[in-house]
Order: structure tokens, then C-alpha cells, then sequence
């Protein structure tokens, strides 16, 4: 494969970061518009907390064709700390290259350097291929995520 650089996400990067957004939206089995300036508000208020959020694309050649978005997180009952991988996905074309593995590892990095020791990722049920793709990763199922959607008035 060429070489994939990691860097952080910025807003010059959202109209490659929408498509991806949408890539990800098929395989959820879900429809959002991600307006471009939702989504520009949306990094720039994550980028005012970096010890909470980092939001990361994968660029080969120029082009942007990985995100990850990750949360960083404490709870009582896991001390140590936890990244949480929010959003992973690789463009359609790249896939099967290794990139998906890259950005996984990186996501550990990260954690590591936060002095954490934990990593967990949620997929929707029907996402199959993804479970298959995070076990590969070294990941087990231990937990089961259950979620409430809802309007706020
Ligand atoms: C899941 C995803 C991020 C994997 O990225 P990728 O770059 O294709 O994965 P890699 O090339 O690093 O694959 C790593 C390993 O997982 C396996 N794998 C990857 N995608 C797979 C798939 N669709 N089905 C079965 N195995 C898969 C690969 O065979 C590989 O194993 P190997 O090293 O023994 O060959 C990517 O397919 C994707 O963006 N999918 C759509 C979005 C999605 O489902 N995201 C996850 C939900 S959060």
C-alpha cells in the first residue's frame, strides 16, 4: 500500500470527511444530510476539549480516505480510562488495504499516551463485516450497548 499519513482532522477536510460520513451512513442503514456547517461546528467545538475528542483522517496520495473520530473517557467502575472509537471508516476503494488495522493501532497509541488502558467500539447489530474486522483487531465482545434516540423539545 502507498503511504497513509494520520493527521487531525480539519475543516478543509469535511467535504472528503461528508462522503465518508455517508459511506458510513449505508452501512448503518441510515439517512443523515451532514451539513457542512453542522459538521464544522461540530469539530471546532471538540477541538476546544483535545482531552476529551480527537477526530483524525487518513490521507494517501493527498486525498482524504479514512476518518476516525475517538473519545477519551473515565468511569469509576474502569479507573484506568477508555478510548472509545466513535466513528471508523475507510472509503470503499481503500478498503481491504490495511488502512482500517492502521487507524485501530493508532487509536491504542493514543489511548496509551492518555495513560489509558482500554479500548471499545459499538456497531450497529446488522454490521457484521465490522464485528469480523474489530475481532481481527484483537477485540471481544464484552459489553452490549443499548440506545434510546430521541428529540429534545
Ligand atoms: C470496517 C473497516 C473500517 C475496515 O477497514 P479496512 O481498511 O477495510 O480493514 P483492513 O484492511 O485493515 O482489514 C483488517 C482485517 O480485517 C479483515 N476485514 C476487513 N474488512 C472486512 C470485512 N468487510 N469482512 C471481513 N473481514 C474484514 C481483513 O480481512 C483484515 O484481515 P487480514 O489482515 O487477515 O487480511 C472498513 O471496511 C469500513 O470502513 N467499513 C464501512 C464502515 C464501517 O463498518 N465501520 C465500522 C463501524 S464503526
Amino acid at each position: 500500500m502507498t503511504t497513509l499519513e494520520i493527521r487531525p482532522c480539519t475543516a478543509d477536510d469535511l467535504p472528503a470527511v461528508r462522503d465518508l460520513m455517508w459511506q458510513l451512513d449505508e452501512v448503518a442503514h441510515s439517512t443523515h444530510d451532514f451539513r457542512l456547517d453542522v459538521l464544522e461546528k461540530l469539530l471546532a467545538d471538540m477541538a476546544a476539549s483535545p482531552e476529551t475528542y480527537l477526530n483524525l483522517v487518513g490521507v494517501v496520495e493527498s486525498r482524504v480516505v479514512a476518518f476516525m473520530s475517538l473519545l477519551f473517557y473515565k468511569t469509576l467502575f474502569h479507573t484506568g480510562g477508555t478510548a472509545l472509537i466513535n466513528e471508523l471508516v475507510v472509503d470503499r476503494g481503500f478498503r481491504g488495504g490495511g488502512i482500517g488495522s492502521i487507524l485501530v493501532h493508532k487509536a491504542k497509541e493514543e489511548a496509551i499516551a492518555r495513560r489509558m488502558d482500554e479500548i471499545e467500539v459499538g456497531t450497529e447489530r446488522t454490521n457484521r463485516l465490522a464485528r469480523q474486522f474489530y475481532r481481527k483487531c484483537g477485540f471481544d465482545q464484552e459489553y452490549v450497548l443499548l440506545g434510546l434516540e430521541f428529540t429534545t423539545p
